[in-house]
């Protein structure tokens, strides 16, 4: 979602702070604006569109501090414009907040504010609260740090803030609840930003606020206490996070980057926790929990977009190796139902980012209903992670391309070990099965490596369907989620209308679509469903489609049957899915690029969406 970058310390904030934001544009983001306090006073400076856009607008100002507050921001009251850029001032001019998140009960504190006096520049519930942290600050005679604990004690909502008071230019207020925010402790001087990236080239000694919690920095030193004013010793972390990580190292953007990443971010994931060696595999963050999910009665994946996928390709990995019941829910679905949660339940969590906002209270519905709550995040420390009982980082790495790619394959491969483990614990496998599966999961980096090399003929292919204007992705079984997985990438940064289906689901109307000037891809590998798969094929050629196959290597009956065969590596049909997606991304990314889309950030989307 939005960005946010504070800085208080003794170097110059604003170019600081203005570094920073660019580091969090991968968020998405329609506007930006930096407040800077100094002997001029305290200044705001704002506008919708690039942070570029609003370094040119800094040019010839009087900008010269060593506090201040930047923000990128991502509307959800009040359309992107110069006005509801934050920061925000307080109707004095004495205060100013950059916000993350919604104030749900931002309209009743409005009409209780204007009842007072107060007059609103902006739409935005931001300007609100800045408006009520003055009123409780002006009411109770108390001190800024004491207004913004007051009146976040009476917000319903999810934020992620920070203050600065034109009177306390040594003081930096901040806090958070259901939005990100990591402060980075220097020398002297303290960072404040919605993820690490915008510090850690200054500190990788951070602490991960949690809900609830309000930090100060006044006059070089740090406090964090909660809304009751309880203090709470600040509990600094070291990030391991390296700068080189975020940038693109050579690629055209960060989503090839990623995609060319996998090998690596795959055998990281498995890294010292599957061994086919040993036929061993240990997942730290399950161990006190493994028996207990042997036994499970039903567990429920709850995630949105490319991790809901994962969580498909899961429901097929816990149910055909531990025979357990598994469903798969939309978290914005889940989250406003009232869904039955019964003794035993797990309800696992998947998300990238760890912060998606239907994903996160869908997991708190659960808690509350009595489950047990597991994760599957990529971002250490981030919101759903800290909240399960326990869970398994993926450990992908740092994912900027908005099209989620590394951290598909990532969730899936830790699904994977999920269920494996799972499996072995119930008795579910034989040593046999459990040893070719550990077998078959070590051999996929290497075979991701021999699929990337056929990424200038997938290149080819896409130049050839570069100005379609609909897809059809079509698979089987554990591949069905892969041909959803396929079409959301290619919908989401070439903006063609894609739609995924199960390949025998063409019968039951999607047929009708199929003519010359409907490409079709078919997921056609050499697994159980293989023959039923070629027959659907039959069907789209019969009716003139244009089929492009991922088959496996040297299967050439159905590359004799289609337009475009791309092969790859054999493999168990458990695991095929962290191969098959691998050509889906490229094709996808290829026809973006030619169409000339921005890849890294399509238009309309964010990275994490934190609000509803
Ligand atoms: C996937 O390419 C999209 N960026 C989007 O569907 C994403 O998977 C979804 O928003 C969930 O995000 P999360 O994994 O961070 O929870
Ligand atoms: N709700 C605030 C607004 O609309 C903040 C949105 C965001 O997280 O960027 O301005």
């Amino acid at each position: 979602m939005c960005g946010i970058v504070a800085y208080i310390g003794y170097r110059e904030a604003a170019p600081l702070i203005i570094k920073g934001l660019k580091r969090l544009e991968y968020r998405g983001y329609d506007s930006a604006g930096i407040a800077l306090l100094n002997d001029k006073g305290l200044n705001i400076y704002k506008k919708k569109g690039k942070v570029a856009e609003l370094e040119n607008e800094l040019q010839h100002k009087e900008i010269s501090a060593n506090l201040g507050i930047g923000h990128t921001r991502w509307a959800t009251h009040g359309e992107p414009n110069d006005i509801n850029a934050h920061p925000h001032f307080s109707q004095s001019e004495h205060l100013a907040i950059i916000h993350n998140g919604i104030i749900e009960n931002y309209a009743a504190i409005k009409t209780s504010l204007i009842q007072k006096g107060y007059t609103f520049e902006s739409e935005t519930d931001t300007e609100v609260l800045i408006n009520f942290i003055e009123d409780v600050k002006k009411h109770k005679g108390c001190s800024t740090e004491e207004a913004v604990r007051l009146a976040l004690s009476e917000v319903v909502g999810a934020y992620a803030i920070a203050v600065i008071d034109l009177e306390e230019p040594g003081q930096m207020i901040a806090a958070r609840k259901g939005s990100p925010l990591v402060i980075g402790v220097g020398q002297n001087e303290y960072f404040f930003a919605s993820d690490a990236t915008p510090i850690i080239e200054y500190t990788k000694d951070v602490v991960y606020l949690d809900d609830h919690e309000i930090a100060v920095v006044k006059d070089g030193e740090l406090a964090i206490k909660n809304l009751d004013n309880q203090e709470k010793g600040p509990f600094i972390q070291t990030v391991e996070l390296e700068l080189e990580s975020i940038e693109k190292g050579g690629f055209e953007h960060f989503m090839l980057k990623e995609i060319y990443e996998q090998p690596k971010s795959i055998a990281d994931c498995m890294r010292g926790r599957l061994n086919a060696d040993t036929a061993h595999i240990q997942l730290g963050g399950l161990i006190h929990y493994i028996d207990k999910l042997a036994t499970a009665k039903r567990i429920v994946f709850v995630a949105c977009g490319t991790s809901w996928h994962a969580g498909l390709v899961g429901e097929y990995l816990f149910e055909e190796l531990a025979r357990i019941n598994v469903e798969v829910e939309y978290a914005s679905e889940f989250r406003y139902r009232n869904p039955i949660i019964e003794e035993g339940d797990f309800v696992i969590a998947i998300s990238q980012s760890g912060e998606t906002a239907d994903t996160l209270a869908a997991l708190e519905l659960a808690k509350h209903k009595g489950a047990t709550i597991l994760g599957v995040c990529n971002v250490v420390g981030s919101s759903i992670a800290r909240l399960t009982h326990a869970g398994v980082y993926t450990h992908a790495g740092p994912e900027i391309g908005v099209a989620s790619t590394k951290a598909f394959t990532a969730q899936v491969s830790v699904l994977s070990m999920m269920a494996i483990a799972t499996a072995k614990q119930k008795g579910t496998l034989t040593d046999e099965e459990y040893r070719s599966l550990l077998s078959e999961m070590a051999s996929i980096p290497r075979k991701i490596e021999q699929i990337l090399q056929l990424d200038e003929e997938i290149k080819d292919i896409a130049k050839l369907f570069t100005f379609a204007s609909n897809f059809i992705f079509l698979g089987r079984g554990l591949n069905f989620p892969v041909a959803l997985e396929g079409a959301l990438k290619l919908k989401e940064i070439s903006y063609i209308h894609a739609e995924g289906y199960p390949a025998a689901e063409m019968k039951h109307g999607p047929i009708a679509l199929i003519d010359e000037d409907m490409p079709v891809v078919f997921i056609a590998i050499k697994d159980s469903s293989y023959e039923k798969v070629m027959s659907n094929i039959q069907e789209v050629k019969a009716r003139k489609g244009r089929v492009i196959a991922i088959v496996n290597e040297g299967d050439e009956t159905v590359r004799n049957m289609v337009d475009f065969a791309i092969e790859i590596p054999n493999s168990h049909e458990m695991v095929s899915t962290l191969l098959t997606c691998i050509p889906l991304q490229l094709l996808s990314y290829h026809i973006a690029v030619m169409r000339g889309r921005n890849v890294d950030q399509p238009r309309n989307l964010a990275k994490s969406v934190t609000v509803e």
